[in-house]
């Protein structure tokens, strides 16, 4: 009786003063759990002989599982084990008629539709690395990123065609072996290659082709969207597509979830994430050629999809779609992304009903991530002890004006204390290795920082700012470049969008410093868009900007435009608004000046911009 009583007791205490004491300690113990599952799947796998590799995993899967449905695509559904026998077609069709050997890199030119994810299983079937190519990039651009990862055979979609007529004679110069998915080709020098799949075998080719990979091996090529210079190929190993099967099981997507897949899928998020992660389930994929932010919840409710993934600005979009009656009416309860803003998380939750949100922080070439396995919002992720040991990593102290990180007198790098903001940086090692980018190595010694806790230790710099609070959650606060300095202050461009956007006449922003004669650092400058419908209004936006950012922080100068121009993965492009400042002869968008005497912004004029520039106005 005593005895049951104390038990009865201490089953209620500890619960009530672990939720006072340690909040978060259930989340963490079973994030915890989940992690050593991950490890132990993956070291199990790592022993089999012969290798097992990310690819055995979906043929095991299509053993499993033929008749379950792997891909709905425009009306057309795939099963497992149809992308299991026309995977063998294609791989069956390259290995008769391509010029190369298998085990050569092959580079992959399609937007996303089924054949790009047959095409990438034959290939590794055949153990061939794939480079995948950003079907939005043409001539020079192309030519470059082709050329990265030494590729001899090239493989593309019939739409993409008139792209690689422009540099034929490039590739043709190269030896290149252009196959065309099409039955037959206009331009002579190209190889028709529907044709030849429709008449190939569909028996699995032999295993033996893969024998010469090593889980060093490159797997995949992806190219980093860089917002300045030539786009640069990440080498993802066949470790890390390996360990890129649990991203999606971990977070509790099973077989029976509906996946919708709109991200391109020459991306990690796309590939890695989402098609790699379903292969580990066996779930479905309803995949899509592009993100349409009108047909979105439409579609959901259509194939009954029960996890989505995004980044920021698809759920930003999500969110500026006109409301409607049945905004709650669907069955997602998952959403797997990154880049998602507090302001937009609340707006999409309220709106859209209580879905579980995962966002995580990862890059395709580094070697640390985090999930907010908690939900907690605004976080990227928590800070995990177990996790920590496994991929030790640090934030530490950076100098955004030098744009490198502050050292110490005896030239070592300083830990930025709690709630501080600091550069991510994280150790190179073994099971968190940084392979860095095919033929770049000046890019590649870039990312790496040495002598950062003792000398001649070697770390990945993520080139990221983070802030880890008492709490321990983890915040992304800024990409090393995308703050200015002005007046001695740091200004997170992000913050300062974040701010602007709250506006109800502000469709979107893009915050960015601009030098201006005279003066030491950058002065913000905003480039928005007006929501439909809807009109700038000056008194407003100035009273607007002064109540909720410091003087340093306001943006000086706001240029009007029609769209905020993007990359492929929807990261706002500055380089060119950066070059070309507040000038009002160079700028013909609508420029405005923020005015302290007015107490509004005023449209910008050649007089204002003189007076700036002798410093008869002081900013
Ligand atoms: C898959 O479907 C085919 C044809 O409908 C059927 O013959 C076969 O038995 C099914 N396989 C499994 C494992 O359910
Ligand atoms: C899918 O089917 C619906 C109804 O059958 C049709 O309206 C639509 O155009 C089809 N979509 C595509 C892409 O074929
Ligand atoms: C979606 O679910 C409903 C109800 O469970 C079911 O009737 C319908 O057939 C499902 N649709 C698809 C495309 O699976």
């Amino acid at each position: 009786m005593y005895i049951s009583t104390v038990t009865l007791a201490t089953l209620v205490i500890i619960p009530v003063l672990l939720k006072i004491f340690a909040p978060y300690f259930w989340e963490d113990v079973f994030y915890l759990k989940e992690l050593v599952r991950i490890l132990l799947t993956f070291v199990s796998r790592r022993k089999r002989r012969p290798l097992f590799l990310a690819v055995d995993r979906f043929i095991e899967q299509s053993a499993l599982h033929p008749n379950r449905t792997f891909i709905l695509f425009e009306n057309k559904s795939y099963s497992y084990q149809d992308a299991d026998k026309e995977s063998n077609k294609i791989a069956n069709a390259l290995r008769s008629h391509a010029c190369s050997q298998s085990g050569e890199t092959v580079a992959l030119f399609m937007r996303n539709e089924p054949t790009f994810m047959f095409t990438w299983l034959a290939l590794a079937k055949l153990g061939c690395p794939v480079a995948f190519l950003n079907h939005n990039i043409r001539s020079k651009s192309l030519l470059h990123c082709f050329s990265c990862c030494d590729a001899k055979v090239l493989i593309a979609a019939v739409d993409l065609e008139d792209a690689l007529t422009e540099i034929k004679t490039a590739l043709e110069e190269k030896g290149v072996c252009v196959f065309i998915m099409t039955k037959e080709c206009n331009t002579p020098q190209f190889i028709s290659f529907t044709d030849k799949v429709e008449s190939a075998s569909d028996l699995p080719v032999c295993r033996s082709l893969r024998s010469q990979i090593t889980f060093k091996s490159p797997a995949v090529y992806i190219y980093t969207s860089g917002t300045t210079g030539l786009p640069k190929a990440a080498m993802v190993s066949q470790t890390r597509l390996l360990a890129a099967l649990a991203v999606l099981a971990s977070n509790g997507v099973t077989a029976g979830d509906v996946i919708y897949l709109n991200l391109p899928l020459y991306h990690t998020a796309g590939f890695l994430i989402g098609f790699i992660g379903t292969i580990e389930t066996g779930s479905s994929i309803v995949l899509r050629r592009k993100f349409s932010a009108s047909q979105f919840w439409d579609e959901c409710r259509k194939y009954n999809v029960t996890v989505i993934q995004y980044i920021g600005e698809v759920i930003r979009y999500l969110c500026n779609t006109p409301k409607k009656q049945n905004d709650k009416d669907h069955k997602v309860r998952l959403a797997i992304g990154n880049g998602l803003r507090t302001d937009v998380w609340r707006k999409f939750l309220n709106r859209f009903g209580n879905i579980q949100i995962r966002e995580f922080y990862a890059s395709t070439e580094g070697n640390v991530g985090f999930v907010n396995y908690i939900g907690k919002i605004g976080a990227i992720g928590r800070v995990n002890l177990f996790h920590k040991t496994l991929f030790p990593y640090a934030l530490i102290k950076y100098d955004t004006e030098r744009d490198e990180p502050m050292r110490n007198a005896k030239g070592l790098c300083i830990k930025a204390p709690k709630g501080e903001t600091g550069l991510l940086v994280s150790k190179i090692t073994d099971i968190a290795p940084f392979v860095g980018y095919a033929n770049n190595q000046q890019q590649t010694e870039k990312k790496r920082l040495r002598n950062v806790f003792k000398n001649g230790d070697l770390y990945f710099n993520s080139g990221d700012l983070l802030r880890i609070d008492s709490e321990n959650f983890i915040y992304f606060q800024d990409r090393v470049g995308d703050t200015f300095r002005w007046k001695g202050e740091n200004v997170a461009t992000t913050e300062v969008s974040d701010i602007v956007t709250m506006i109800d006449f502000v469709e979107e922003a893009n915050v960015y410093g601009v030098q201006v004669p005279g003066h030491e650092g950058r002065i913000g400058m905003a480039a928005i868009t007006i929501t439909k419908g809807k009109e700038l209004d000056c008194k407003n936006m100035f009273s607007h900007v002064a109540s909720y950012l410091p003087a340093y922080a306001q943006p000086r100068f706001i240029r009007i435009q029609n769209c905020v121009e993007v990359t492929g993965t929807f990261k706002q492009m500055k380089k060119t608004l950066v070059e070309e400042g507040f000038n009002p002869t160079l700028v013909t968008d609508p420029l405005f000046f923020l005015d302290d005497k007015d107490k509004s912004y005023v449209p910008m004029t050649e007089d204002i911009f003189q007076a700036i520039v002798c410093g008869n106005i002081k900013l």
